[in-house]
């Protein structure tokens, strides 16, 4: 590692979008398919891996979906998320908000407590052994219809203080946020926040339904919003922060080479990016690799990395005074790395 990937490493920071299904590594996939009796249509880690070459975000959708079929009880997620938090603690990462998508597991019959209640107990164990804390953001599947969000928004209607947000994901091209505003609507009448993947394959004018019509706090991906010069002095001037994840971008094609990749002129054009993971377990890196990777591809700069740490607390969901805490932790941590 050289100075600066070492000093992207060290950095305080925070993930914003990581979906936690897809921090599912192939060794715990046959884990817990051993443990379940859930047949795996592969033999060998090295066969699972071999799989993960995408063309697209669909091609990833359906072995992601695949192999959440292994998860089955609240240990399983509880552990699954122990795993990851244990992964990113050593990647200088003090706050999670991590996604989850509850349908993929109603939809195979699991209770909805199942993933919920093993995550919020695999995330107070990580504040309590790790020091990091998170907060969990259900994420509504946008190939299914809104009847099916609202569902789902129902069934979480117990847990909604333990639910910092709602989100839109899987696959995004026909299915525009449109399709969901009305229960991004009721999702805000609670009081939840509001986010989308919007942009990573679908055209700048979802990120603009995303802005307009679901009122989103932030925007999951945005990298196609550089196709529009009046959505970026949108972004720009609302201090949108959008959660980034060059590895997926680079896995999933929308990105050639990671030095092709929009981050850096992201920074340039005055909007607030993130460096995030996506799904760390298929694209090939957790958050420091992500750091790591993009700051040599982009022959990032301190400065910038400092800014991209900073974004992922303003940026969040935190109390603004303790977002402030992180970032004066960032400062500390640039003051002793000089
Ligand atoms: N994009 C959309 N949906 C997803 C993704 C993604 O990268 N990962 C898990 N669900
Ligand atoms: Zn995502």
């Amino acid at each position: 590692m050289t100075d600066l990937t070492q000093f992207a490493r060290g950095l305080p920071k925070a993930e914003l979008h990581l979906h936690i299904e897809g921090s599912l590594e192939p060794e715990q996939m046959f884990e817990f398919g051993r443990r379940n009796g859930v047949a795996l249509p592969f033999r060998t880690v090295e066969e699972v891996r071999a799989a993960y070459a995408f063309g697209n975000l669909q091609d990833f959708l359906d072995i992601y979906y695949q192999g959440a079929g292994v998860l089955m009880t609240e240990d399983d997620f509880r552990d699954l998320a122990m795993a990851y938090f244990r992964r990113v603690a050593a990647d200088g990462c003090r706050h999670v908000e991590l996604f989850f998508d509850p349908q993929t597991h109603t939809d195979r019959g699991l209770p909805f407590s199942v993933a919920a209640d093993g995550l919020l107990a695999g995330m107070a164990e990580a504040e309590r052994d790790l020091g990091v804390t998170s907060s969990l953001i259900l994420c509504f599947l946008r190939h299914l219809d809104e009847d099916a969000a609202f569902a789902t928004l129902r069934m979480a209607e117990s847990y909604l203080d333990r639910i910092v947000g709602v989100g839109l994901d899987s696959s995004e091209v026909g299915h525009p946020p449109s399709k969901f505003a009305r229960v991004f609507a009721a999702a805000g009448e609670r009081g939840l926040k509001r986010v989308a993947h919007a942009g990573e394959e679908g055209p700048p004018e979802y990120v603009w339904e995303a802005l307009d019509l679901l009122h989103v706090d932030r925007i999951d991906h945005g990298n196609r919003a550089l196709e529009d010069d009046r959505l970026v002095a949108r972004l720009a001037s609302e201090g949108m922060t959008l959660t980034v994840c060059p590895l997926s971008n680079l896995k999933l094609c929308g990105v050639s080479d990671l030095k092709l990749h929009p981050l850096k002129r992201m920074l340039e054009l005055g909007l607030k990016p993130t460096v995030n993971s996506d799904d760390p377990a298929y694209f090939g890196g957790y958050v420091g690799e992500n750091f790591t990777q993009i700051t040599e591809a982009l022959s990032l700069s301190r400065d910038d990395l400092v800014t991209l740490a900073k974004n992922s607390f303003t940026g969040s969901f935190l109390p603004p005074e303790v977002a402030e805490r992180h970032v004066a932790a960032i400062d500390a941590y640039v003051s002793a790395n000089s």
